[in-house]
This record gives structure tokens, C-alpha cells and sequence, in this order.
């Protein structure tokens, strides 16, 4: 695995790899990696000739009262993580490298930044869609691995892509989660022993309401209430909402197409995002025709 932190060098080792044909795999990061990213990274390797890994802690996607300063980090068992899961090249750039002094131009989003994380975290997908923008021209790779517990990143990024015609595919890949069912965050590590507790409650309503789903339960009212019932034990609830995955609209009646249940809360003083998929048998999930 080579290790390099500025553009050029970036470029220089990608070039008589696109050269020589290579597909080039990408796994965007702020570090803390955790086993989510082992599993994105994994992925890469095993459909890619050559993965780049970057870990860059964005300041522009944090807002003034969010945390930045003391974001996870531990660079040397991030290494090590890249490393076993099958990195080529590990990008970590400094913030003046990304945003050097003058820099001015941004990605503005459209509509499918507003509602969820949108609506709690303004500027917060502008400074997302930018970034991964500048990584997407700096690192010019065929596929793009991204985490489902992002789920509107995902989406917003897509858009993006699409509209801005950058020449990646994007790649989904579903949560990890613990043994009990608490979705892998770098954020995770900010939850003492009581608030790891209680940040159960998101992955136990969600996948409660899942299992309903999947024994025929349609009903979109009657899914958010069975995944409201465990969150009582959150500390502030933002949103549990049940949105169509192509436009991010609130579902009502029955859920006759592909679904997001997604939901945001503190736990303690650490926010946590969490969200499951429900896919209707015949659906207009991609790929099926209609
Ligand atoms: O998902 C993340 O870790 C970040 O939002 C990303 C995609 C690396 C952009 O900073």
C-alpha cells in the first residue's frame, strides 16, 4: 500500500495505472475506520484492480456547532485497517491541499439535500457534494463505494453524479452492524456505557419494523409506529421518517414502492443516523421494469 498526501503524488501513482486500462475502485473517508469501511474497501478490491482509499476529515460539511475539533481520529490503525482490507493507495490530504487559500466554487445541491439530514444540518450536503466532487477529479476512479447508513449521502451523490455527468458508478454497500444491531459509526466511539445502551433503540425500532414489513405489513403509519415505540429511550428524537428512495418524499398509505425508514437522534450528546430499506416484492426498485 503507498501512502501519499498531495495531489500530484496522487496522480502521478494513478496515471500508468489508467494507462495500463486498470479499473480504479474509490472509498471516500474521514477516517476512524471501522469495519463499514473494511467492508466498502473490500468490495472495491474485489471488483477493482486498484483501490484509493482517502481520509480527509471535511471541515466544509461540519456546522459551526458540530464536531469537528474533536472528530475521531487513529491515523496508525486507520493504516492498518487499509491495509488488511486491500488498499493500493491511501490519499491523506492536508486541509490546505483540498481547500487552498482563495478556493471559492462549491456544489449546490438541489431538493434532495433539504429534507432529513437537510433539515437539521443546513450546508451540510453542500459541503459533502464539494468535496466528494474534488475527490471524484482528483482520484478519476470507475466505481465509488459508499456506506447505506449514509443513505441521503448516497442519494444527493448519485444526483450529483448524474447531473454533472462524472464518469463513476456508484456502489452501495449495506450496513455492518454490531452483534446487536447498532450500525457501525466512527461516532460510536463519543457513547459511554449508558448511552451505547440506549442508542439500541434506533437499530431495534428500525429492524422491528422491517420484519413487519417483510410479513406484509404495508401500511406506512402503522410501520413508523412500530419503529417509534423503542426510541423513547433517545435523548431528542430529530426525525423518523418513511421517504421514497428516489425523491426523498414522505410515503403515506401503503408502501407500493422502494422505501427508506430513516432516522436521526442524540443519544447523550452524540448524534446518530440510522435507516433500513423496504422493498415492496414488485416495486420500482431498479432494475425491475417498471
Ligand atoms: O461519509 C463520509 O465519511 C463523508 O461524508 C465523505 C463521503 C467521506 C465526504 O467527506
Amino acid at each position: 500500500m503507498r501512502v501519499v498526501r498531495t495531489i500530484a503524488d496522487l496522480r502521478a501513482l494513478l496515471r500508468p495505472l489508467k494507462g495500463e486500462g486498470k479499473r480504479i475502485g474509490f472509498v471516500p473517508t474521514m477516517g476512524f475506520l471501522h469495519e463499514g469501511h473494511g467492508a466498502l474497501i473490500r468490495q472495491s478490491a474485489a471488483r477493482c484492480d486498484a483501490t484509493v482509499v482517502s481520509i480527509f476529515v471535511n471541515p466544509t460539511q461540519f456546522g459551526p456547532s458540530e464536531d469537528l475539533a474533536n472528530y475521531p481520529r487513529d491515523l496508525e490503525r486507520d493504516q492498518n485497517l487499509c491495509l488488511e482490507a486491500g488498499t493500493t493507495v491511501l490519499f491523506l490530504p492536508e486541509v490546505a491541499e483540498i481547500y487552498p487559500t482563495g478556493f471559492q466554487t462549491h456544489i449546490e445541491p438541489g431538493r434532495l439535500a433539504d429534507p432529513l439530514c437537510g433539515r437539521f444540518r443546513p450546508g451540510h450536503f453542500r459541503g459533502v457534494a464539494t468535496v466528494v466532487a474534488k475527490l471524484f477529479n482528483m482520484v478519476q476512479p470507475d466505481l465509488a463505494f459508499f456506506g447505506q447508513k449514509d443513505f441521503q449521502q448516497t442519494v444527493v451523490i448519485r444526483r450529483m453524479a448524474r447531473d454533472l455527468n462524472m464518469p463513476v458508478d456508484l456502489v452501495v454497500v449495506p450496513t455492518v452492524r454490531e452483534a446487536d444491531g447498532l450500525a457501525l459509526s466512527s461516532r460510536n466511539a463519543y457513547l459511554g456505557e449508558d448511552a451505547r445502551r440506549r442508542a439500541l433503540c434506533l437499530s431495534q425500532g428500525l429492524l422491528a419494523a422491517k420484519a413487519a414489513f417483510d410479513e406484509g405489513e404495508l401500511d406506512a403509519a402503522r410501520l413508523l409506529a412500530i419503529a417509534r415505540g423503542p426510541l423513547a429511550g433517545v435523548d431528542s428524537l430529530q426525525y423518523l421518517e418513511l421517504v421514497d428512495t428516489q425523491n426523498l418524499e414522505a410515503l403515506q398509505g401503503p408502501v407500493d414502492r422502494s422505501a427508506a425508514l430513516c432516522v436521526a437522534a442524540y443519544v447523550g450528546a452524540t448524534r446518530l443516523i440510522d435507516n433500513v430499506l423496504l422493498v415492496p416484492a414488485v416495486s420500482d426498485a431498479p432494475g425491475n421494469g417498471s
